[in-house]
């Protein structure tokens, strides 16, 4: 049974400098919500209670906001800001929420071995902080029903542009069902024309706890980093690993673009800005046009 989630925080967020130099990318917020609460609801919509962080320099403001707040909690309550209250007094008791700092920066998989007393010999989920997927069932949830079925770690996929694949860990495997996938290979960043196939992996992932056997003698890989891919490339000669083409959108908030499009998908869904906030972006276009014109 799956019952715990990693949830790897601690990277520099290079790509989404300057504002990450001083705060973590994982508390970018998508309107008022930081990236890092919707994975940590999706880990409770999927049923899962029991969350470690890997956290790191810098990240302070991370357990601070799922901690409690004794003095803004009383002064929301005197000034009757009611609904405030709720949410923020729900924030210290969303989950079990454990943290661990990850001390040097060596990659996803170093960072996911610092989870191994935690999650001791079961297995795990593995959700990146700076990603939120938007689905009706949760990822987590998708991935823990086929590992239901499997007892084997499982790996969240989606299509990606051919052109695209040199950005993520591709996999190479063949189809058990419409979705699902059993691997023969994965690779890291793999150039266009050695790709395998153009099934990304991305950002969830079920975890059997002998990866972390692996992650103790893996040598740096791409960008001299310790690579998850390169452990489940190992872990592939042990165990099966099966992939999953989820039902879902993937948005990396790492990336200055992808945020921008995800907080207007978002805002666009939000009852009280859908309307005004159409009406502004069409105000936009079209003033845009004007100009081209
Ligand atoms: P990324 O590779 O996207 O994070 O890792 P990064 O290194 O912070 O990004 P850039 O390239 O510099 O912009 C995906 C997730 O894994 C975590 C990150 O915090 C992010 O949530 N991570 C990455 C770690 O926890 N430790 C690491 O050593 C690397």
């Amino acid at each position: 049974m799956v019952r715990k989630a990693v949830i790897p925080a601690a990277g520099l967020g290079t790509r989404f400098l300057p504002v990450t130099k001083a705060q973590p990318k994982e508390m970018l917020p998508i309107i008022d919500t930081p990236t890092i609460q919707y994975v940590v609801q999706e880990a409770i919509d999927a049923g899962i209670e029991d969350i470690l962080i890997i956290s790191g320099k810098g990240k302070r403001a991370i357990e601070d906001h799922f901690d409690r707040s004794p003095e803004l909690e009383l002064l929301l309550n005197q000034k009757g800001k009611t609904e405030q209250f709720y949410e923020v007094s729900r924030l210290g008791e969303m989950a079990n929420i454990h943290f661990i700092r990850q001390k040097e920066l060596k990659g996803l998989g170093d960072a996911i071995s610092y989870a191994r007393q935690h999650t001791g010999d079961e297995p795990f989920v593995v959700m990146l902080g700076d990603t939120i997927i938007d689905s009706v069932i949760p990822v987590t949830q998708q991935l823990i029903d086929v590992y239901n079925q499997f007892c084997q770690s499982v790996i969240a996929v989606e299509e990606v542009a051919p052109e695209k694949v040199a950005r993520y860990g591709i996999i190479a495997g063949k189809s058990i069902d419409e979705r699902t996938y059993q691997l023969s290979g994965i690779v890291e960043k793999p150039k266009p024309a050695e790709s395998p196939s153009n099934l990304a992996v991305a950002g969830r992932y079920i975890l059997t706890p002998e990866v972390y056997s692996i992650l103790d003698d893996l040598p740096p890989g791409v960008n001299n980093e310790i690579q998850l891919t390169d452990a489940l490339q190992i872990l592939l000669k042990r165990e099966n690993i099966y992939a999953y083409r989820f039902e879902g959108r993937r948005h990396d908030i790492g990336n200055k673009l992808d945020y921008l499009k995800t907080t207007v998908e978002y805002a666009l869904k939000r009852a009280e800005f859908a309307e005004p906030f159409m009406e502004f972006l069409k105000s936009v276009v079209a003033r845009e046009k004007n100009y081209e014109s």
